[in-house]
């Protein structure tokens, strides 16, 4: 059969920055910046986009281009008869373990998007509801049921009907919702407060902590580090360049997760709350600053709507890796396969959608099951192979022969030098410093 192509530039610019643009930009971007000090987070956030994201997401699509396969294919294509491929295998696994959580999360979205429309009532006590709700057994169940059918019939119906017919939809409106809410977290009065939190930096707040949870998230918003850019660079036509549009996906996800910020904190300083409250910053600090604006219950739901839109756009992602792995190496059906293998990842979502009531004494260097899940996934499994992707080109495969199919067709942009030199030396030896360090002090502190 032959392999499907993204119909147009376009589509594949909105699937990458679809894949992208998720709940690592409006759910854990803002409450990463919000622990880690805010605008200090932000500088070096940016600094690791442009520094380590970018060239590994160059790497990632050019991969996927030059050997139009999931990436086990993709390692055993360029790099017959050695273990390499063993790095495709562990984005694989990646994709199994993010998605799993990342549908519970995206699950409470909806839920809350329902919620909004009549339970947020000024003097309802937030923080109870959250928990009540994340605690609860069936309803969570049901809304983590509900997200993970939708992702699985959107990969179902294949990569034109499916995906790129979904995101073409989705991604303007998700654009728009955004400035709506930006607007009126601007227009709040007292929002000053919360852009000289977000935009001046104090120095005094680095720490090995910020570094490391700023690369995690680099990798986490630009999906890389698990193949899913080798996968959707895979269905690019070989007409396409590749640094013409790597740039937009980076440019569109490093914007959004920067607005969302925009739209969060003024709103958070104004009804004077906590920006360091963590995950629950979206679940229960926002619900209670809509509880107190007028029309709140509207924000909201166009809140919860615009981050359940942005988490099945990347859903799908993680979704496609599995699905292509298998459809590509054993010639699987696609549809059934996905329905099997989404099942299958809704189950394995059950621990840390339980890990709040069944499992709650269960507790890994203090964290509960889904923190687990996620900090397995950032922090060891897409670091790692970001690392040894870049390795691979490196010191395996070759700049040259990566640069030349990277500017293949190229009109605007050209990697060169700058991006050989990032990819064969800054960006192992940052992500293995930085993890190295980060061991140290965990076995140590
Ligand atoms: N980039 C997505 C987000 O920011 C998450 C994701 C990670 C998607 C890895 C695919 C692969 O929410
Ligand atoms: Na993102």
């Amino acid at each position: 059969m032959q392999r499907e192509n993204w119909t147009s530039k376009l589509g594949f610019i909105l699937a990458a920055s679809g894949s992208a643009i998720g709940l690592g930009n409006i759910w854990r971007f803002p409450f990463v910046a919000g622990t880690n000090g805010g605008a200090i987070f932000l500088f070096i956030y940016l600094v690791a986009i442009i520094f380590i994201g970018y060239p590994v997401l160059i790497s990632e699509m050019t991969i996927g281009r030059k050997t139009e396969r999931n990436p086990v294919g993709a390692f055993k294509k360029l790099a017959p008869d050695t273990p390499w491929w063993l790095v495709g295998a562990l984005g694989v696994i990646a994709g199994f373990v993010i998605l799993s959580y990342y549908s519970v999360v995206a699950g409470w979205g909806l839920f809350y998007m329902l919620e909004s429309v009549t339970g947020l009532a000024p003097g309802t006590d937030f923080a109870d509801l959250f928990v009540g709700h994340i605690s609860s057994t069936y309803s969570p169940l049901f809304w983590h049921f509900v997200f993970m059918f939708l992702t699985v019939s959107v990969i179902g119906a294949g990569v034109v009907n499916g995906i790129q017919r979904v995101v073409k939809v989705l991604m303007p409106i998700l654009f728009v919702l955004l400035v709506v809410l930006i607007f009126r977290s601007l227009t709040l009065e007292g929002a000053g407060a919360g852009l000289e939190f977000y935009l001046s930096p104090d120095f005094s707040q680095i720490s090995l902590q910020t570094f490391n949870d700023a690369i995690s998230q680099a990798f986490f918003t630009l999906s890389l580090g698990m193949g899913a850019m080798i996968t959707y660079g895979s269905y690019l036509s070989q007409d396409e360049s590749i640094t013409d549009s790597a740039g937009y996906v980076l440019g569109f996800d490093t914007g959004i997760a920067v607005l969302s910020g925009f739209a969060i904190f003024p709103a958070v300083f104004a009804f004077g709350l906590d920006p360091a409250a963590g995950p629950g910053l979206t679940f229960i600090t926002l619900p209670a600053v809509f509880s107190q604006m007028p029309l709140g219950g509207f924000f909201g739901f166009l809140f919860f709507a615009l981050l359940s839109i942005a988490a099945l756009t990347s859903a799908i992602s993680l979704l496609e890796v599995v699905v292509a792995y298998l459809v590509d190496e054993f010639e699987y059906p696609r549809k059934k396969t996905s329905y099997i293998i989404g099942f299958i990842i809704f189950l394995v979502g059950i621990p840390p959608l339980l890990g709040y009531s069944a499992l709650s004494d269960f507790s890994f260097l203090g964290m509960d099951v889904l923190d687990t899940y996620d900090w397995i996934a950032n922090f060891i499994l897409l670091p790692t192979g970001g690392m040894l992707t870049a390795i691979f080109i490196g010191h395996y495969w070759g700049t040259d022969k990566a640069v030349e199919e990277a500017n293949r067709n190229s009109m605007k942009v050209k990697v060169g030098n700058i991006y050989s030199l990032l990819i064969k030396y800054v960006v192992p030896v940052a992500i293995f410093v930085i993890m190295a360090l980060t061991i140290y002090q965990t076995v140590t502190g």
